[in-house]
């Protein structure tokens, strides 16, 4: 992860030089055994090109595999099946299935984790960023720095190898990085004479003005939902107001805080004062986006492919909408913190397609699928080449905010994140829909995480 907030840059420091050594470790690993492995696992029919040496760094052409994937955007045309076709145009003798998956990361996972620990499931899979400690430490992945070489690993944006590793294995391969943002309409500010916000303040005051005068339903939409989005939204309230969730070894909550409850209140506030809607605490990311992009509201928070979503046919905002960095409270400095999120790509440790898997992993992540990614979706490309090119920079306008944003990731170093998440989604569902204070939410969802990492830690 590209951390820039000091707390935890030492650490992902710490793992960026744990991850090289471990890859140079399995690189002379595959190099002393003449690559004898195909994977590591039952790579018969796999259809390898040539031999072990192909399978092992990705260069199989022949074979058939299932890719788990939910759907990348919201509306508007399926990226899955482009960069499908595009592949399979690249590897005629390469034949990939598209398996849909559940489009909540959570239902996602369960699904998933239910599937591969039975010994089945999708031959490779695109996984949540935040999964890599949990479906490590459960043989849910199969670590890829064993097969793919340090020159593989070299092609992605800084941070994001370390995002994706997990006792010095990379489990999953970065496809597309997500980050939170603000999207605003820029014909209403224009037409009001206001400026896009940078404190949350601001962007009240805003809201009141447009909503005041009928130009929109709604101020802001988020997503509030009792899922994993929540606890995203969260982190940027939090890392906003000074609060964290976990001590830095994560091994203890920090999260019962006077800024945990100052964020949450915000956060309630926001509904209570009218200025998201009351069903906020049921916004997934498809109801704050369809909101949006019906008129009804004049900010919405969500991650890169919004922007495209919200200019694909059917939307009411085409050619209405811009896109800045989060803002923050009044007070603090400028921009409030974006949370990462994004998606990557794993392979199945059962699957008997690894050589062929391996192929289609190198090139979804390669050149021509991430730039199909960056200027017809809107995503954030990992490869770092792609990233700065300057015609993908110039057809996709959420890649020049991605300079002036500040991240904060999610605590997922922890093999038991899923219950960290759990407890603080939960407080903050809690909280939207009315059904316990700020305070006391928090002091719940406080003993939860501290139950959670005592079951585990790191
Ligand atoms: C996006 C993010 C992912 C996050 C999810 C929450 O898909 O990329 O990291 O967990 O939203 O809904």
């Amino acid at each position: 992860m590209v951390f820039k907030n000091g707390g935890t840059f030492s650490r992902s420091r710490r793992i960026r030089m744990q991850v090289a050594a471990a890859i140079t470790v399995a690189a002379s690993a595959i190099a002393l055994s003449g690559c004898s492995s195909s994977g590591g696992g039952s790579g018969s029919g796999s259809g390898g090109s040539s031999g072990s040496t192909a399978a092992a760094s990705g260069n199989a052409t022949k074979g058939s595999i299932t890719w788990w994937a939910s759907p990348i955007t919201t509306s508007g045309t399926d990226p899955r099946t482009v960069l499908i076709s595009a592949f399979e145009k690249a590897y005629p003798n390469i034949s990939v299935k598209l398996v849909s998956a559940p489009n909540d990361t959570d239902t996602n996972r369960a699904t998933l984790t239910t599937q591969i620990s039975g010994g089945g499931g999708p031959d490779v899979y695109m996984g949540d960023v935040i999964w890599p400690a949990q479906f490590g430490a459960h043989q849910l992945a199969a670590p890829l720095s064993k097969y793919l070489p340090q020159s593989y690993w070299n092609t992605f944006a800084n941070g994001l190898v370390a995002g994706a590793t997990y006792k010095n294995q990379v489990y999953g391969a970065p496809f597309f990085e997500d980050q939170g943002f603000l999207y605003y309409r820029k014909d209403i500010l224009q037409a009001d004479g206001m400026s896009v916000p940078t404190t949350w303040d601001q962007l009240v005051s805003d809201a009141k003005t447009a909503q005041s005068k009928g130009q929109v339903k709604y101020g802001y939409v988020f997503q509030g939902a009792d899922y994993e989005g929540a606890t995203c939204n969260y982190m940027e309230f939090l890392a906003d107001a000074g609060g964290k969730v976990l001590n830095s070894n994560a091994t203890k909550s920090a999260l019962d805080s006077s800024a945990a409850v100052k964020a949450l209140t915000f956060e309630q506030s926001l509904v209570k004062d009218n200025i998201a809607p009351a069903a906020s605490s049921t916004f997934q990311e498809t109801q704050a986006m369809n909101t949006f992009s019906a008129g009804d509201s004049l900010f919405l928070r969500n991650w890169d492919y919004a922007y495209s979503t919200s200019q694909a046919s059917g939307s009411n905002v085409i050619g209405k909408v811009g896109v800045a960095p989060m803002p923050t409270f009044s007070g603090q400095s400028t921009p409030g913190y974006s949370n990462i999120g994004g998606w990557n790509l794993y392979m199945n440790p059962h699957s008997k397609n690894q050589a062929a898997d391996l192929t289609f992993i190198k090139w979804m992540t390669g050149n021509d699928a991430q730039k199909t990614l960056a200027t017809q979706f809107s995503e954030i490309p990992t490869n770092q080449a792609v990233r700065t090119s300057s015609d993908v920079k110039n057809a996709n306008p959420v890649l020049a905010i991605v300079s002036k944003t500040k991240l904060i990731a999610r605590p997922s170093q922890t093999p038991n994140y899923p219950e960290v998440s759990k407890a603080i989604y939960t407080a903050v569902n809690g909280v939207l829909s009315g059904s316990t204070t700020p305070s006391a939410a928090i002091k719940t969802a406080s003993n939860s995480i501290n139950t959670a990492v005592s079951n585990g830690g790191l």
